[in-house]
């Protein structure tokens, strides 16, 4: 049975080729002083930045930058953002990046007049904000991760080894969002496979989960299909704008928290990721492939049902003369063997793990509740050593 909820996006997008024209009238609803965030270069290197730079200047904007947000946003990165944010007394962040700089910019917002340490407020303690939150908007460059259309900002502590996400409410999502899909197309390879596993986990992760009849597990089918259907066509031709743009939309309505409305989520695949990342710094789409499919034939006993369903309805898996086990199994076996014709990172060792790190991945992984099975540490050890 769905639960009850109260739903809203309040995220306004502009879709499709030559979309950031659509910019100038947002723009216009916020004061001068623009704090300009963006990555480690790309989008200097594409053009991106000079178009942003070039609209920004027509609206009559001052320019204030915070370059160099790096994948994996940091706490120190972040103190330096909120001190940007004050000397520009920015009323706009815009975000010109991958998820790393639309979450960065997001804990910038809510930061920046926090008054205290934000690390310790809103990825230890997880409270809402409470001091003046500046207004976001997000040019997207990288698919994957949905931050231009939900709340999430994931940061990093290397200190501490820990690799959290906060998932604040309507008042700090992107005021609005230009999702241009040629704005993509200069990703390299790694980075956009590695988008497109973040695609498929941010679904699995509401999907397998509940035991009920529940509209969004339908819609989450249709989504997963499209994305494989796509997925394989984009990584022949990177440039095929049908699969590119299909590919943006899907990553989207993966996490931008309609799907998961009335409905269990799980989220712990992301939790074995974050730490992962929290240890060696990895690209975040590949830290999940690698642990993926250890952890869900761990809980496969726990939600056959859906596992079996998964199997049918986006693998097509055969039915006749199988057992559910045995049809659930061949789902995983049919999603690893996507994975891997793809191109994604199937092993912790090649992203840097090596054996003697593992107690200290399984310390870092914080346990979910709203999956099939709470995993005990035995349980996450045992996934992090067969994913080795
Ligand atoms: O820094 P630059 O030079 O811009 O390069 C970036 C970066 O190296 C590059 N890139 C981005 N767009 C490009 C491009 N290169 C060429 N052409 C383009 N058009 O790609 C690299 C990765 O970028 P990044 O932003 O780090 O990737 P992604 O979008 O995957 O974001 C990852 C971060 O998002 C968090 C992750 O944990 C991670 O910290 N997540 C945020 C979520 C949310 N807000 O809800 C949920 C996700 O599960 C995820 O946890
Ligand atoms: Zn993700």
């Amino acid at each position: 049975m769905l639960g009850n909820f109260t739903y809203c996006n309040p995220t306004k997008l502009f879709f499709g080729k030559g979309a950031l024209k659509e910019m100038r009238g947002e723009l216009a609803k916020y004061g001068k002083n623009v704090l300009l965030v963006y990555g480690k270069g790309s989008v200097k290197r594409s053009g991106i930045y000079d178009e942003v730079v070039a609209m920004l200047k027509e609206c009559g904007k001052e320019i204030y930058e915070d370059a160099g947000v790096m994948p994996n946003p940091t706490t120190e990165k972040l103190a330096e953002g909120c001190e940007r944010a004050r000397a520009a007394n920015a009323d706009l962040i815009l975000a010109v990046g991958g998820g790393s700089v639309c979450d960065y910019a997001k804990a910038v917002s809510v930061s920046a007049y926090c008054g205290e340490d934000p690390w310790e407020k809103f990825f230890i303690r997880f409270e809402e904000p409470s001091g003046k939150i500046i207004p976001v908007g997000c040019v997207l460059t990288m698919v994957g991760t949905g931050s231009e259309m939900n709340g999430g900002s994931v940061i990093t502590n290397h200190a501490q080894k820990l690799k959290i996400g906060h998932v604040f409410g309507e008042e700090v999502f992107p005021k609005f969002s230009v999702l241009d899909p040629e704005y993509t197309f200069t990703l390299p390879a790694y980075q956009m496979v590695a988008g497109f596993y973040d695609i498929m986990s941010h679904i699995l992760e509401q999907y397998l989960s509940g035991t009920d009849d529940n509209t969004s597990d339908y819609i989450m089918e249709g989504l997963m299909r499209s994305l494989v259907h796509s997925s394989r066509i984009a990584v022949k031709n990177p440039l095929d704008y049908e699969a590119r743009s299909n590919i943006m939309w899907t990553a989207t309505w993966a996490l931008n928290t309609l799907v998961a409305m009335g409905k269990d989520t799980d989220w712990e695949v992301h939790m074995l990721g974050q730490a992962v990342g929290a240890h060696t710094d990895a690209t975040h789409g590949m830290t999940l492939a690698a642990v993926a499919p250890a952890y869900y034939r761990l809980i496969m006993p726990y939600g056959l049902h859906q596992f079996r369903r998964f199997a049918v309805n986006v693998w097509d898996v055969p039915t006749k003369g199988k057992t559910d086990e045995e049809i659930a199994e061949a789902g995983i076996c049919a999603m690893e063997k996507w994975m891997k014709e793809i191109g994604l990172v199937m092993r912790l060792r090649d992203l840097g793990v090596t054996e003697d790190m593992l107690g200290g991945i399984a310390k870092s992984t914080l346990v979910m509740t709203g999956g099939y099975k709470v995993l005990t540490q035995e349980d996450i050890m045992q996934v992090l050593r067969e994913s080795l």
